[in-house]
């Protein structure tokens, strides 16, 4: 195992109602922008159970908030927008920040944090300097309504500039969340597209931390595999059998059954939410190898082309897979026994290149779980075609994405293979 440091301050309320908790946490007489995105908090209750506990609950304990708003704040969250916010931030002299939403609201509310105390020129430098130079940054906390990101539970944020079509991640310690609210009655009101973008983008995150080389690490390994292996049951409870049986009546009657039944299932929602969290709160990646590179071409293809983060994701990864091989065959091997369970499927298998064929069937296997989810796995599928391959290039060329993967062998020429495989 390599050595690390291990450190994550941020105190998580989970379960039903946990939304109170929010007085203890917040001191009496704190300015608050509440920041959020398109709406749908004012449409699924999130609101009016928020508002009724900084109002009410703050009241009935001796406590006054003053409550200023931001909204708007929009997937893959712009520095444009965001300016806008900083703003109400110096002239009501906000003194706390509470993000109300998914990874895009929380993201933006960390840049502001971060922005709202920086005094080395524009704050889109914190985005170009990846985080180094933040020394402060004003205490936030998140009411988590969508399970993706990891977002709630790390110093992480990623922000786009419409004006450059950028879209750059930054890490500060700063802005690490003092609390997050995760109750997962908020996520009912999810469009299954989401909940499925959500379970992709935390199953790569696993990944992202899992699919490089073995250095004896089972807590990490045991740890990542169970994660995967819980999204996957999770995620199939919902999105199984989908398209199906186009002919048979009785079993797609049967089908649409069980998944209105998980749709509605608490504890569906609930390990999902922390199956997500786990997903990128640093513990799983501590003294092990990382492989950034799938989300890296990800934000590339996000910022020229707008494709949701997860739908790039879903795209690169298999491929990756394909053209890293190699470098990754041991835990490509893995994570096709421990996950895929594929030993009893090639156990009668003579060939000699089995351990080709076992790598073959992972990559299937995964590429047939986003695809099953309605995440689709190639970029025809959103009319993306042959001439991306030369922008996305020119673009992690220019964003000095040249030598990426955790043997940094993941140059422009195997990235040039990726994205050919993924057309
Ligand atoms: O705008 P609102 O009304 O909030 O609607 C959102 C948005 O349209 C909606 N939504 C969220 N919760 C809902 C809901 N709709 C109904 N009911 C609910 N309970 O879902 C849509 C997508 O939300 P968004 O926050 O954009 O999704 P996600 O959580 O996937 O965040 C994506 C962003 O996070 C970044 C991505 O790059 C992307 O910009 N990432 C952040 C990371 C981090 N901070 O560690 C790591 C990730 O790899 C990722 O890069
Ligand atoms: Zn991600």
């Amino acid at each position: 195992m390599l050595d690390f440091v291990f450190h994550n301050p941020v105190r998580i309320y989970f379960g039903k109602g946990q939304m109170t908790k929010i007085t203890d946490e917040i001191e009496n007489g704190k300015n608050i922008l509440i920041t959020y995105g398109k709406g749908s908090i004012k449409q699924n209750g999130v609101y009016e159970e928020l508002m009724s506990v900084l109002l009410d609950k703050a009241k009935s304990l001796g406590k006054k908030y003053s409550i200023f708003e931001f909204s708007g704040i929009e997937a893959n969250p712009t520095y444009e927008t965001l300016m806008g916010a900083l703003e109400i931030i110096h002239s009501k002299r906000i003194d706390y920040l509470l993000a109300v939403g998914g990874g895009s609201v929380i993201d933006g509310t960390k840049f502001l944090a971060a922005a709202a105390k920086y005094d080395k020129g524009d704050p889109w430098n914190i985005l170009l300097k990846r985080g180094r130079g933040i020394e402060d940054a004003l205490p936030m906390g998140t009411v988590l309504t969508m399970p993706a990101t990891g977002s709630e539970m790390n110093g992480n944020s990623v922000i786009s500039r419409k004006s450059t079509k950028e879209k750059f991640a930054f890490f500060s310690p700063h802005v690490f969340p003092k609390f997050s609210i995760l109750d997962p009655t908020t996520t009912f009101s999810l469009p299954e597209k989401q909940i499925a973008n959500g379970i992709v983008d935390a199953f790569v995150h696993v990944m992202e931390q899992y699919l490089t080389y073995p250095v004896n690490s089972p807590i990490q390994d045991r740890m990542a595999e169970g994660i995967l292996l819980t999204l996957i049951e999770e995620g199939s409870k919902i999105f199984a059998n989908r398209g199906r049986d186009k002919d048979r009546n009785r079993d797609r009657d049967r089908d649409k059954d069980n998944k209105q039944t998980y749709l509605k299932d608490y504890n569906v929602r609930a390990n999902i939410m922390w199956a997500a969290t786990m997903a990128l709160n640093n513990l799983i990646g501590v003294g092990v190898p990382q492989d950034w590179s799938t989300h890296m071409i990800g934000h590339e293809l996000t910022a020229e082309y707008g494709l949701a983060h997860a739908e790039t994701l879903a795209i690169i990864l298999p491929s990756l897979m394909h053209a890293m091989r190699e470098g990754k065959s041991e835990k490509l091997i893995q994570y096709a026994k421990r996950v895929w369970k594929v030993e009893k499927i090639v156990e009668t298998d003579k060939d000699k290149n089995k351990e080709d064929k076992i790598i073959d069937f992972a990559i299937g296997k995964t590429r047939e779980f986003f695809e099953m989810m309605g995440v689709k796995t190639n970029l025809i599928d959103y009319k993306i075609n042959e001439e991306a391959v030369n922008i996305i290039i020119g673009r992690l060329e220019k964003h000095d994405m040249t030598k990426m993967g955790e043997k940094g062998d993941i140059t422009l020429e195997k990235c040039r293979e990726i994205l050919k495989n993924s057309l």
